[in-house]
């Protein structure tokens, strides 16, 4: 079982996005109020993500002029980062100890947190293309791998995610904690289900996996659907469509076909109400385009165990 026809995406594109993900984290560390920090992030990043961040001028035109239209889109970046985070802080307190990161892409957790690399085992698997542009990366900041951090290479439109994990010194026997954080939408619901399938079929009961989705447009504001459009066309001009999307109800009736309970599920906007901060208003208002949720696997019945 594997991601399905719809990961098999154009090789440059991949680590692109993964890329532009990076740099969003990146440039937003100069922002007083921030949502999610990431000092690392913009090691991560190829050299003209780099440049950009470190020419302000520069940064202004890209983000204030080409990218205006979507640049409230950045702020899910940020959410959805700090949602997965808090919510692997959480489990790992109530005893979790492996953290798989699906489509890991620059994520620069193993390197940000060593106070929780030293309890947990970690797997980032990637395409082998943007792994080997990190591990590059990685190499010419100078920094160290921690000892639980494993890199996983997989193509997931060949292989599932589970069966990525094979030989990585990953214990399928212990509850894991997941994360398919900004992938979800360039998946078919088929292929989406097929890896939740694999992952509650192999994993034990209390597994838990975050994932991030696309609103249908009956979900989304009416505002905010003009929006959603421009960052579907920016994204497939970039070889990426998202292919998919849910309401919080048919990803939770689909997480449940495939042996996964929720235990919450909620819009980026409804998500904001937790991270309203003290120091002030974030520069813009969080448009409701993405789903966020956390699923455990349920226990199952002596039928389909
Ligand atoms: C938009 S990035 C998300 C990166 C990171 N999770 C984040 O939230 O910033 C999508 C990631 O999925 C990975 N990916 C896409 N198609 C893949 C495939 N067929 N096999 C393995 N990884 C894939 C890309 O390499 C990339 O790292």
């Amino acid at each position: 079982m594997s991601l399905g026809k719809s990961a098999r995406l154009q090789q440059s594109s991949r680590a692109s996005t993964a890329e532009l993900t990076a740099a969003v984290r990146a440039s937003h560390q100069r922002n007083p109020v921030r949502l999610f920090e990431d000092p690392f992030a913009r090691y991560l990043c190829g050299w003209f993500w780099r440049l950009v961040i470190c020419l302000r001028p520069l940064s202004w035109i890209l983000i204030k002029g080409v990218l205006r239209a979507i640049e409230p889109v950045t702020l899910c970046v940020l959410l959805r980062a700090r949602y997965a985070e808090e919510a692997l802080e959480s489990a790992v307190e109530k005893g979790i100890d492996q953290y798989v990161i699906i489509g890991a892409g620059m994520d620069s957790f193993a390197f940000r947190r060593p106070d929780l690399m030293s309890r947990i085992d970690v797997f980032e698997i990637d395409h082998p293309i943007t792994q080997a542009q990190k591990l590059d990366r990685i190499r010419q900041a100078g920094w160290s791998i921690a000892p639980r951090l494993h890199f996983v290479q997989a193509d997931l439109s060949k292989t599932s995610a589970v069966e990525a994990l094979e030989g990585s010194g990953f214990q399928r026997s212990r509850p894991t904690f997941l994360t398919l954080m900004g992938v979800a939408y360039y998946l078919t619901a088929e292929d989406l289900g097929e890896t939740a399938d694999s992952i509650s079929r192999n994993l034990p009961e209390g597994t838990l996996l975050v994932l991030d989705y696309l609103l249908d447009e009956a979900s989304a504001r009416p505002e905010h659907l003009l929006m959603k459009e421009k960052m579907k066309s920016f994204v497939a001009k970039r070889g990426e469509p998202m292919v998919s999307q849910y309401s919080l109800g048919a990803m939770n009736a689909l997480m449940a076909a495939h042996g996964f309970e929720a235990v919450e599920n909620l819009t980026l906007p409804q998500l904001e109400q937790r991270y309203r901060s003290p120091q002030g208003e974030w520069p813009l208002e969080i448009p409701s385009i993405f789903g966020v949720g956390t699923f455990r696997v349920a226990a199952r019945s002596p039928e389909t165990a």
